[in-house]
């Protein structure tokens, strides 16, 4: 049953003509709207440069956004929900006059709908902003207010590298107190990601199969088939380590490999997380060669079509540098993981779109079957937790064909997120809002995980400065450089080819 009892709140959105806003936000408001968690005494406030009537916003979110998706809800209930959308523009994000107008701005929607002195403050501005609008905020006193609460959700990237992050940090929580930081990895709202934890800590059975003894290694991949579209600006500066690696997949590692923590609350698992994040080897600027791939997509087709290179995206300049694919191996260096080896990869314009963990585990210590089948040193027994799409698990194991001998053949054991629920999933920022909406920290980021994460990717950021680490190429639509297939050698089982659905076999590229 939705959860009516939050607080009357108001929701401002700063940067709300942008992007984020039309495609996850109001959409995920929207979700949380028809599903009855909000309160009745609710409003959102899109603050923005552009100058908006509220009426104008509203057509921008709602009526003419390709990403608003009404489905069966009537025409009725967009209209009320729309009627709960407001918008304040503002000339410069941080200027005195400006947050003088919000502030009035929030006291008169109080006034006309009763909505209350709780805040959330959104930040979904170029990251320039992050530091910047707190201290206005705090400037007009609203950061804190005796009559309510005031929250504030960073969208990524939270920082460059360590060290402006740990600025970032410091400047935000000069205004705001950690607890009322929410710093978002949409990552973290994803159902499958959650599930990582309830599979190992609510089962028996996994926990003493899930470390050193047991475990050859683990593989994570992000793939995607889209390029940077018309993002190469934002892309350019960042590349795939920073948009994808240092958050989202240093978070779904964290959920594989963390140790329990001692209850299911935030501070428990953002400890636990932290722990983790302090425990990978660090990578030296002398092993960045040998541990870590990186290459640039060039002109080919993917599942949409044909693509060109990356250097000719719109506002990639031509001589780029910046990495659209990232292979890497690592250790994690305390008693559950020595000596295993993890693997990442994530790219654009990969052959298709999904993500996965998967969790090899060692073979028996005799091929008692060999001689019956190629299986020489025993089968793949692999967990593959699918976190996106066809959502799912499925455990493979060697099972006899029936007949003579002992051939072996490998089999699955699967589930599907599908089977256990008919409801929706909830998509990652409905989730996430909610969660802030609550009060209930657990989904986001901690600041000194994200520092965390930064010194671990640093110094592969800094040897990348230097040309004597490669910037390979690989044709947009392929699974990435050769050179990837390398950081395997003498650890067995290499990158798993993924099918297009989670037990599907036959193939795993449609092109
Ligand atoms: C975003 C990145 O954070 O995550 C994008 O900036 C990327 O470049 C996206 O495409 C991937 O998210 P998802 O949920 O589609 O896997």
């Amino acid at each position: 049953m939705p959860n009516t009892s939050l607080d009357p709140h108001v929701l401002v959105i700063f940067g709300a003509s942008g992007d984020l806003a039309q495609r996850k936000l109001v959409p995920a408001v929207f979700d949380l709207f028809r599903g009855g968690y909000l309160p009745d005494n609710f409003a959102l406030l899109g603050a923005s440069r552009t100058n908006f009537s509220d009426d104008d916003f509203r057509k921008k979110v709602v009526y003419e956004n390709e990403f608003f998706e009404q489905n069966d809800a009537t025409d009725e209930d967009v209209k009320a929900f729309s009627q709960k959308l407001f918008y304040q523009d503002l000339a410069t994000y941080d200027g005195e006059k400006d947050m003088k107008a919000m502030s009035d701005r929030l006291q008169q929607l109080d006034k006309d709908h009763g909505v209350g002195q709780n805040y959330i403050f959104y930040l979904s501005t170029p990251p320039k902003l992050y530091s910047t609008i707190p201290g206005a905020l705090a400037k007009a006193g609203l950061n804190e207010n005796e009559h309510g609460w005031a929250r504030l959700i960073v969208e990524k990237p939270f920082g460059y590298n360590e060290a402006t992050a740990i600025q970032l940090n410091k400047d935000i929580q000069s205004h705001f107190r950690e607890n009322t930081i929410y710093r978002i990895d949409h990552y973290l709202g994803k159902e499958t990601v959650q599930n990582l934890l309830v599979t190992r800590f609510a089962n028996g059975f996994f926990e003493p199969l899930w470390n050193r003894n047991y475990v050859q290694s683990v593989q994570i991949t992000a793939a995607e088939t889209v390029g940077v579209g018309s993002r190469g600006g934002y892309y350019d500066e960042s590349g795939a380590m920073r948009d994808m690696v240092q958050n989202h997949l240093l978070q779904v590692l964290a959920h594989v490999a963390m140790e329990p923590p001692i209850r299911a609350d935030a501070p428990s698992i953002r400890d636990e997380k932290l722990k983790l994040f302090k425990s990978l080897r660090a990578i030296t600027k002398a092993d960045v060669k040998n541990q870590v791939v990186r290459a640039q997509y060039t002109q080919g087709k993917t599942k949409g079509g044909d693509v060109v290179s990356y250097r000719d995206a719109p506002g990639v300049p031509d001589d780029s540098k910046t990495e659209t694919y990232v292979g890497m191996k690592f250790f994690i260096d305390n008693w559950r993981w020595a000596g295993v080896p993890f693997f990442v990869r994530t790219g654009k314009c990969l052959p298709m779109k999904l993500t996965e963990v998967v969790i090899t585990f060692k073979n028996p210590p005799q091929a008692l079957f060999a001689e019956f089948d190629d299986f020489a040193m025993g089968c793949d027994n692999q967990l593959i937790v699918r976190i996106q799409p066809d959502e799912g698990m499925a455990l493979q194991f060697g099972m006899k064909v029936p007949g003579e001998g002992f051939r072996v053949k490998t089999v699955d054991m699967d589930f599907f997120y599908r089977d256990l629920t008919k409801n929706n999933v909830p998509a990652a920022y409905t989730r996430l809002l909610l969660d802030c909406m609550k009060g209930e920290p657990t989904l986001y980021a901690r600041g000194d995980s994200v520092e965390a994460a930064w010194a671990f990717i640093d110094p592969i950021l800094e040897a990348w400065q230097n040309d004597e680490v490669p910037l390979y190429s690989y044709i947009a639509g392929t699974w990435g450089p050769l050179q990837s297939d390398a950081l395997w050698k003498g650890e067995g089982s290499g990158w798993r080819n993924p099918t297009d659905t989670l037990t599907e076999k036959k193939h795993y590229t449609k092109l």
